[in-house]
């Protein structure tokens, strides 16, 4: 049975569709990406899943319950880490998630250890007493998927769960996030528009202004561009070129002052190489596609573009009220 399951899922406000007949199956145990850009969809599928929304079409379970049709049971089975922060400033971390273990109706004999043991899990016990309103951006994100542990849910859902932190918060967040289909049995589905980061996920589907646009494991999504790109540079470029292409058998080009060509088998053309062109090698690079490119490949455009157009807008923005207040 699959941990999660969509079918022809469907989601318009106002007449504008967000979300057009999404279809994907999350199999139990496997960290899950959901990955596209600002409005693309992402957290209309998640409220969608846990139940905070209807759909307009299509069907959802998870873990084998009908979001539609069994919310209650759907709700019980799943923890949730929201895009937008949600812990309670004014109390302390215990608090926080003592309430959470309360409110999901953890038995009190097991409460306070099951609390004690999530804020371990995650690396903050030696703070687990003093008040949100003092942690750092970074630890609160990690509180917030401590407390989404508490009650054990079987499926967990994190919606953007490392937006606007610096890159070694969210390296420190993912080396806790990793470990959980392992250690705790759990399901994880997440999203995000950091590609780099859906590198770590079994699977990914990349969704697109509502459409699901690729789906499949991270390497099968980057060999549909072609393998990798070697460049490589010697003593004489057109006399190794000549040799490369005759060991080789493939298109490989000079390209400024480097050769340059793609291989689906670098690990073993590249010690060909070295063991046929021998010192004659002055450097050798090789640069593997990552899931931006795929993304790239698909829509034409970055995935980030739409970061990069609302802050030009933004810039424009200003402007426009800098040269209306100087008219004043
Ligand atoms: N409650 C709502 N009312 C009206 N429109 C909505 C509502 N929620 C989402 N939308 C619209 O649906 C589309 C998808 O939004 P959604 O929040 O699912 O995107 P997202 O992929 O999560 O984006 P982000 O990366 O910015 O979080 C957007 O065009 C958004 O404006
Ligand atoms: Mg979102």
């Amino acid at each position: 049975m699959s941990a999660i399951s969509v079918n022809g899922l469907t989601k318009k406000f106002n007449g504008n569709v967000a979300v057009k007949e999404v279809n994907f199956e999350v199999k139990p145990g496997t960290i899950f990406g959901f990955l596209g850009p600002n409005g693309a969809g992402k957290t209309t599928t998640i409220n969608i899943l846990c139940t905070l929304m209807g759909a307009d079409a299509g069907s959802a379970s998870v873990n084998g319950y009908d979001c539609s049709k069994e919310p209650d049971d759907v709700r019980r089975s799943i923890g949730i880490v929201f895009q937008d922060p949600t812990l309670d400033k004014d109390l302390t971390a215990y608090e926080n998630l003592l309430y959470h273990a309360y409110l999901y109706r953890v038995p009190k004999p097991v409460r306070r250890r099951t609390v004690e043991d999530a804020i371990r899990f995650i690396g903050l016990y030696e703070r687990k007493d003093d008040l949100i309103k003092t942690y750092s951006g970074g630890m609160k994100r990690r509180l917030e998927v401590a407390r989404a542990l508490v009650h054990q849910p079987k499926v967990l859902f994190l919606d953007e769960p490392t937006l606007g932190l610096d890159p070694q918060s969210r390296a420190g967040l993912w080396t806790y996030i990793r470990r959980l289909p392992e250690t705790m049995d759990m399901t994880i589905f997440m999203t995000t528009h950091y590609m780099e980061e859906a590198e770590v996920c079994d699977d990914i589907c990349i969704i697109d202004h509502g459409s699901i646009i690729a789906k499949g494991a991270p390497s099968e999504l980057k060999s549909m561009l072609g393998g990798d790109v070697v460049y490589l540079i010697a003593d004489d470029n057109k006399k190794a070129l000549g040799m490369i292409r005759d060991l080789l058998d493939i298109e490989a080009e000079i390209k400024g002052d480097e050769i340059v060509f793609p291989t689906k088998k670098s690990d073993t053309c590249i010690p060909e190489i070295i063991r046929t062109l021998g010192d004659s090698v002055r450097s050798i690079r090789l640069q593997r596609p990552t899931l931006n490119d795929v993304f790239l490949k698909i829509t034409g455009r970055e995935i980030r573009s739409e970061h990069a157009d609302s802050g030009d807008q933004l810039r424009e923005n200003i402007r426009a009220y800098r040269r209306r207040s100087d008219r004043q």
